[in-house]
């Protein structure tokens, strides 16, 4: 018989009054017994079934089939199997365990509320539950101290005060290639390399964003839809060579690809900002490097959007994705990759979506000189 082992993704939890066992690869969660427990700590590296029924004092055919059903779930493996090459791929790729895991893998593809749906909600809290203050003043503080007004008018302020996401696309412009290749090359352009002065130690490319440790963990595609030039179709670029190579088919709607947010369908393309978990976890394996890689993909959107602005483009930042649609059409390694923010650009439209939030308006405390 094939020996067997327990899943690295496994988690033990207690739900209400039953033991669950959660893999946190998979998302799949069952009841687990006193007896079960007790086999599934026995099996903690290769071992013979037979020392799953060590412990077990009675009702060792209901432990059987318990077990059977704990193999059914991938919860344990055997060995040679695909499941086992799996847990596998797992336990080498995946260092930074059930604290990041659970979050990283147990948050995909939620059930997004359609539009109209998430405005009833955000409405009925409105009118269910005090609204949470969304800054903090100085008001009542006469120790404060006033500083002069920015130059929001003129220069890098100025095209940071213009930064909207504005989400109404003309659905039949298309976006200039130049205005695409700026957007990628601010975010992910390899504009040079460094050495970190440890012998051996391979050169680290260095961009327009900040990286921890320098170690770039995001690649970038390009769902292009309508962009002048470029074949419709989903591009890698290759941040190093500043170039796109197609990888996929155009897929229907760009909107399905954000979690059905069909105001993103006429946007010219969708910039998706995938991460190389392994690239970060090499030289972070504590799970903190988990927090590393979801900030730079902030930073990385934040200049892309600058280029988009400066380019008078309509563009949002969404990081409501269809996870699962994206990896596929990507062709991602569920394991080592992971799609964690996007950028939608396209030429304006005068008319707004119904998401754009509406009546923009200076902050009258800024000192008298207001952004548009
Ligand atoms: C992390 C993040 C996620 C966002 N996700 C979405 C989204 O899923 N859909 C969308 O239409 N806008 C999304 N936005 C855009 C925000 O709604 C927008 O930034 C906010 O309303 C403030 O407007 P501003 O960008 O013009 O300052 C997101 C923004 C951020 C930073």
């Amino acid at each position: 018989l094939s020996r067997i082992r327990r899943s690295a993704t496994l988690v033990v939890e207690v739900d209400g009054s039953a033991l669950v066992g959660h893999d946190f690869y998979s998302g799949r969660r069952t009841e687990i017994s006193f007896a079960g427990l007790r086999a599934l700590a026995a099996l903690s590296d290769w071992s013979p079934p037979a020392r799953a029924f060590a412990s077990a004092a009675r009702d060792r055919r209901a432990l059987a089939r318990e077990l059977v059903a704990l193999v059914d779930l991938g919860f344990v493996v055997v060995e040679g199997s695909a499941a086992a090459a799996l847990d596998e791929r797992l336990r080498r790729d995946w260092r930074w365990g059930s604290i990041a895991g659970r979050y990283h893998f147990g948050i995909k593809d939620p059930d997004y509320q359609k539009p109209d749906a998430a405005f009833r909600w955000v409405a009925q809290q409105v009118a269910s539950e005090p609204e949470q203050p969304l800054y903090a003043s100085h008001a009542d503080r006469p120790d404060a101290v006033p500083l002069s007004a920015p130059p929001l008018d003129r220069g890098l302020l100025g095209l940071m005060a213009a930064r909207r996401s504005y989400r109404g696309f003309d659905p039949v412009a298309r976006l200039p290639l130049e205005a695409l290749r700026d957007c990628l090359f601010a975010g992910m352009g390899i504009t040079g390399f460094a050495d970190a002065g440890v012998p051996g130690h391979a050169p680290l490319p260095l961009s327009m964003t900040p990286s921890g440790g320098a170690r770039n963990p995001y690649e970038a595609y390009v769902v292009a839809r309508a962009v002048e030039g470029l074949a419709p179709a989903a591009y890698h670029y290759a941040a190093v060579d500043h170039s796109l190579a197609p990888v996929a088919a155009l897929p229907p709607s760009l909107g399905e690809l954000l979690g059905g947010q069909d105001w993103f369908d006429h946007a010219g393309a969708v910039i998706v900002l995938v991460a190389h978990f392994p690239r970060c976890a090499w030289k972070y394996p504590h799970p903190t490097g988990y927090r590393v890689v979801v900030l730079e993909a902030g930073h990385i959107a934040q200049n892309v959007l600058l280029a988009a602005t400066a380019h008078g483009l309509a563009a949002t930042p969404t990081c409501a994705v269809a996870d699962g649609k994206l990896e596929q059409l990507l062709g991602l390694d569920r394991v080592t990759q992971g799609v964690m923010h996007t950028v939608a650009l396209g030429v304006r439209s005068p008319t707004p979506s119904m998401a754009d939030l509406s009546d923009v308006r200076p902050n009258p405390r800024l000192g008298g000189i207001l952004p548009r």
